[in-house]
């Protein structure tokens, strides 16, 4: 395991030469912060933050974190405004303003992925005014408990995160954030303990690293449905763990109990999926013998945060239409790049006209159940009684075709997220079948379809 452990470090850990040149131009960014404060005369300071601040970045992933700290006094307009001057200052023509919850400005510097957020300096965490602003506690939390062989062991557990496909907590991923691995490996002691704690979590475990909670139900309470509950040191309210979705939360654990038994480099750098041919995508369609649907449209122009969200509400749309329709739906999913998906795999597209409605038991009065569908045009056979002992008739089903549950559920604009349902309002497409390899000519797309086809967790690949 250390043999292997040492490997993958040499790997992801930034060479010292690395080190400097991030360094150099970190100053060189809280410099040019500064200096846009004094220029236009506001009052603010800029403050190095996030994983470039503490040792733990990996070698392949270069971004600086500098948020500029304004006075807890000031109205939230001006932090606005006067943060996004200061930003556009440092950033130039090249900044682009992001908005989500809070604005902030993303710009490149030097090979460096920057992101310029303005926030306030609150004095006590438990009560910021924006969501951002106990990003320099975390800093000073995290410097002060983290070794630089501790911060080796944060890069660890980053890679295998990445390498399982669980890192990252933007809402794209609904994974581990890079300050989560940092308070779980100050918990565990190392990334060897945490594998083997984390093997035996089960859903709302809770991890209260400075004993906020005296009791941890009590944090359960507070945390309903969450699986992941790691109370922030500094802020109780906070569960640090509040993105990990139930899905990477099994995968993580599945990881760490397959690592503890077998431990391998595959965890950290697992195989790519396969990428299959336009021919073999076909092929594949036919072998697995369902109906796949993929709805196709122009993505609305907004961050990540905001897009996916929508497009996962949009798909639960679809799924709970065709499944009252009468069509299962085996697995479905979203992917978005120049043209937004919604992939719907059915187990059949296209249903008799007949369909069972079941009426009550025996021991239930019938009520008008007969009497309302007795003369209904819509009725093939009934009333009679099943082995179940109910009372059942057959009626003419409404929606024998999936495509065309679809395209009516299209329509509902209001279903399917605010920018997705103008977005395709506006245009979409339904491919179904093998009319899916056309959409194959993009290589992104025909990546996202091949793992789609051939999905398996990563190292098992
Ligand atoms: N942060 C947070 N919760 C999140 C995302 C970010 O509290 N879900 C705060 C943390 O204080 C974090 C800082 O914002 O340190 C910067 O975020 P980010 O760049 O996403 O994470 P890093 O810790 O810098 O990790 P890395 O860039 O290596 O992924
Ligand atoms: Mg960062």
């Amino acid at each position: 395991m250390n043999e292997i452990l040492k490997l993958v470090l040499k790997e992801v850990k930034p060479t010292p030469a690395d080190r400097k040149r991030l360094e150099r131009v970190a100053a060189e960014l809280i410099g040019q912060t500064n200096a846009a404060c004094a220029k236009l005369n506001i009052d603010a300071k800029a403050m190095l933050v996030g994983s470039a601040a503490r040792d733990t970045w990996l070698r392949s992933e270069r971004d600086i974190d500098i948020f500029i700290l304004f006075p807890e006094e000031l109205p939230r307009e001006e932090l606005e405004r006067q943060g996004l001057a200061v930003a556009r200052e440092v950033a130039g023509a090249k900044g682009r303003e992001q908005f989500a919850e809070h604005p902030y400005v993303t710009t490149r510097f030097k090979g460096f992925d920057v992101d310029l957020v303005p926030c306030y300096d609150v004095a006590k965490p438990s009560e910021i005014k924006s969501a951002v602003d106990r990003s320099p506690h975390h800093q000073r939390y995290i410097t002060e408990y983290l070794t630089s062989e501790l911060a080796d062991e944060v890069l660890l557990t980053k890679q295998f995160m990445l390498g399982v496909g669980c890192y990252g907590s933007e809402l794209k991923v609904q994974g581990f954030s890079g300050y989560l691995c940092e308070l779980l490996v100050l918990h565990y002691g190392s990334f060897e303990k945490l594998v083997e704690g984390a093997s035996g979590w089960k859903p709302s475990t809770v991890i209260d690293p400075e004993r906020s909670y005296p009791d941890p139900s009590e944090a359960k309470r507070m945390f309903e449905k969450q699986p992941l509950i790691v109370i922030d040191p500094v802020d109780a309210s906070r569960n640090v763990g509040a993105a990990v979705s139930m899905q990477n939360f099994a995968t993580f654990v599945r990881a760490c109990q397959d690592f503890a038994r077998g431990p391998s480099e595959r965890f950290f750098f697992p195989k790519p999926a396969r990428r299959l041919s336009a021919r073999q995508i076909q092929a594949t369609l036919k072998h697995r013998g369902t109906a796949l649907f993929c709805v196709t449209f122009s993505p609305p122009d907004v961050v990540p945060d905001v897009l996916y969200p929508q497009l996962r509400k949009a798909e639960r749309t679809l799924v709970t239409r065709l499944a009252r329709a009468g069509f299962e739906v085996m697995r479905s999913d979203v992917w978005s790049n120049s043209r937004a998906l919604i992939l719907l795999e059915l187990a059949v597209a296209k249903l008799p006209r007949v369909r069972a409605h079941v009426g009550p038991p025996v021991s239930i009065e019938v009520k008008d159940f007969i009497q309302t569908h007795l003369k209904s045009k819509q009725k093939l056979a009934g009333p009679f009684t099943n082995a179940a002992g109910r009372l059942v008739f057959e009626l003419k089903r409404e929606q024998p075709n999936a495509g065309e549950v679809l395209e009516q559920a299209l329509k509902e604009r209001a279903t399917l997220g605010k920018h997705v349902g103008e977005a395709i309002a506006k245009e979409y497409q339904i491919y179904t079948g093998k009319d899916i390899v056309q959409l194959c000519g993009d290589e992104k797309v025909r990546a996202f379809i091949s793992e789609y086809l051939t999905r398996c967790l990563p190292w098992y690949r």
